[in-house]
C-alpha cells in the first residue's frame, strides 16, 4: 500500500494527527493492533487542559468536549487534615474539563470515519525500515495475518508507551530518559454519586489517594499501592477502608466497584523524537506518571507542532519546522515531566520515607498551599501553559 502519511497508533495522538492533516488536504492511514471496541472501552485519563478542549472542538475534532464534559475551576490539596482549594480561574483566568479519554477517542474516530479516513484496527506493526530514504515502509500484519508493506512519505509513532516506531528513530526500543516510582495506583470504577463537587488530591499518613470523578452515577477514585499488588485480592470493604483512611474529612459515597486496576508509572522520554522521515509523538516519546493528569494533553501538543512540521514538508518541501520538532516539543515535554514528577513526589508517602522526609513534605505543601506564587505555579501547570504551535 502507498500512503503520504503512515500514522502507527488510533490513540488520541495519531487520531488527532490525521484530523488535522486531513483538514490540510494530506491523505492518511491509521494502524492499530487493537480492535475499535477496546479503544473506545479502555479507561484512561480524564482531564483536559483548556488549550486541549480548545483545538479538539475548534478543529471539529469533538464538539461533545463542550456539551458532554464538566468544567472544573479548581482542585483540592488535602493534607495535615485540612483541605486547601486551588482555584484555576482567580489565578490563571483557565479552568481544566473532565471528559473521558475513551469519550474522547469516540469522538475522534467517528468523526474520522465518517469523513473516510482509513483507519486499519486489527493490524500489528513489525518494524519501520528506510526512515533515512524518502520513503520509509512498514512491515505489518492485517487482522487475518497476511503480511502488508505499506510505502509512506513519513511515518508516525503515536503507537504508546511500547512503541515499535521507535527503534526506527532512536536506534533502540527502549533507550530514552527515565526514572521508576517505588509505588504504583490501585484504581477502581464504581457506581455511586460524586463524593465531592472537584477532585480532590490527598497526602496522607497512609499514603496517597485521588478522588475523581467519571459522571454524576460512576465514579473513579485511585490510591497509592505496592507496584506488585494484585488487583483482586482486596475485598470491596478493604478498599473502602483503604480510600477512607486516606481523605480524612470526607465521607467517602461507597457504591458496587465494578473495575479495579492496579497502574504502574515511571517518567521517560525517548533519546530521540524524530529521525529522517519519522517522528514519535504522545506515549511513544515519553510517559508521565499519573499525578496531574498531564499526559494527553502532552500528546495532543506535540501533535500541533508535528503537524505544522509535516504540512510545511509534504505541501511546501520545506525540512526546516521538522528539524525544529523535537526542540520545541521538547520544552514543554520536559516542563511536564518537571510537573508529574513534582505532584507524585510532594503527594505520595515513598516506602523508605524518613520522619524528615515526611516533615519536609508538610511544609512543602505549605509552601504550595498558603503562598499566592505557589498556588498560581500549580493552576498554570495544571490547567496547561499556552501551546507553543495552534491549529
Ligand atoms: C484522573 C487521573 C489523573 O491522573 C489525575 O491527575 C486526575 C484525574 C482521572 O482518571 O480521573
Amino acid at each position: 500500500i502507498r500512503t503520504r502519511v503512515a500514522i502507527v497508533g488510533a490513540g488520541p495522538a495519531g487520531l488527532f494527527l490525521s484530523h488535522l492533516l486531513d483538514a490540510a488536504g494530506i491523505e492518511s492511514i491509521v494502524f492499530d493492533s487493537r480492535t475499535r471496541e477496546e479503544i473506545e472501552s479502555t479507561i484512561r485519563a480524564g482531564i483536559l487542559e483548556q488549550g486541549t478542549v480548545e483545538v479538539l472542538s475548534q478543529s471539529g475534532a469533538s464538539d461533545r468536549v463542550l456539551t458532554d464534559g464538566h468544567r472544573h475551576d479548581g482542585i483540592e490539596l488535602r493534607f495535615a487534615g485540612a483541605g486547601h482549594r486551588i482555584d484555576f480561574p482567580a489565578h490563571v483566568g483557565r479552568s481544566v474539563w473532565l471528559y473521558p479519554q475513551h469519550e474522547v477517542l469516540k469522538d475522534l474516530i467517528a468523526a474520522r470515519l465518517a469523513a473516510g479516513q482509513d483507519i486499519r484496527f486489527g493490524t500489528t506493526i513489525a518494524r519501520v525500515e528506510g526512515v533515512d530514504s524518502e520513503l520509509p515502509r512498514v512491515f505489518a500484519a492485517d487482522a487475518d495475518g497476511a503480511p502488508l508493506e505499506v510505502d509512506a512519505d513519513f511515518v508516525v509513532g503515536a503507537d504508546g508507551s511500547r512503541s515499535v516506531v521507535r527503534a526506527a528513530v532512536t536506534g533502540s526500543s527502549t533507550g530514552g530518559y527515565f526514572r521508576e516510582y517505588p509505588f504504583a495506583w490501585f484504581g477502581i470504577l464504581c457506581e455511586a454519586p460524586p463524593s465531592a463537587d472537584e477532585l480532590i488530591y490527598s497526602n496522607s499518613e497512609n499514603g496517597f489517594a485521588l478522588i475523581s470523578q467519571r459522571s454524576e452515577t460512576v465514579q473513579r477514585m485511585y490510591f497509592q499501592c505496592d507496584p506488585e499488588a494484585d488487583p483482586n485480592a482486596l475485598s470491596e470493604a478493604e478498599i473502602w477502608d483503604t480510600l477512607q483512611a486516606r481523605v480524612p474529612g470526607t465521607t467517602l459515597k461507597e457504591g458496587p466497584i465494578f473495575q479495579r486496576d492496579v497502574l504502574r508509572f515511571r517518567s521517560f522520554v525517548a533519546h530521540e523524537l524524530q529521525r529522517g522521515r519519522a517522528a514519535l509523538v504522545g506515549d511513544a516519546a515519553h510517559t508521565v506518571p499519573p499525578t496531574g493528569a498531564k499526559g494527553m494533553n502532552l500528546a495532543i501538543a506535540d501533535v500541533l507542532v508535528l503537524n505544522r512540521a509535516l504540512q510545511a514538508l509534504l505541501l511546501r518541501g520545506d525540512e526546516q519546522p521538522l528539524h525544529a520538532y523535537a526542540d520545541i516539543a521538547s520544552q514543554r515535554i520536559w516542563k511536564a515531566q518537571h510537573f508529574s514528577w513534582w505532584m507524585t513526589s510532594m503527594l505520595h508517602v515513598a516506602p523508605d520515607a524518613s520522619d524528615f522526609d515526611r516533615r519536609r513534605q508538610l511544609g512543602e505543601l505549605r509552601s504550595v498551599v498558603e503562598s499566592e506564587a505557589g498556588k498560581t505555579y500549580l493552576a498554570e501547570a495544571y490547567t496547561g501553559w499556552p501551546l507553543a504551535v495552534g491549529l
